[in-house]
């Protein structure tokens, strides 16, 4: 068992940047996202509270379901599309290796 995963960022079409995190120190997706320098304000620090982390998943293994919090926050956004997520509430495990997400803008 490795104790990192590879996530896919896409950030234009057909052109996808390798993320590696750490499994091992319960990081979120939204963090990890930020460490590698991607521009998501996270106002709420994570609470699900901003939107600001919105994600849409493109590919890759299937999620837990969003909590009643997460699912009100994605609903109360502008643009939500059936692979909408917020990133802030997705847990680093291994079972996320191959993820593909697509940061959606801010305040969208
Ligand atoms: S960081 Fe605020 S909703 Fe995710």
């Amino acid at each position: 068992m490795t104790d990192e995963v590879r996530v896919y960022v896409e950030e234009a079409p057909s052109q996808r940047r390798e993320v590696v995190a750490p499994t091992d120190m319960a990081l979120s997706l939204m963090e990890v996202l930020k460490a590698s320098g991607y521009d998501i304000q996270a106002t709420c620090g994570g609470m699900a509270l901003c939107g600001t982390c919105h994600v849409e998943v493109l590919a890759g293994p299937a999620l837990d379901e969003p909590s009643d919090d997460e699912l009100a926050m994605l609903e109360s956004l502008p643009v939500m599309t059936q692979g909408s997520r917020l990133s802030c509430q997705i847990r680093i495990t291994n079972r996320l290796d191959g993820l593909v997400v697509r940061l959606m803008p801010q305040g969208t």
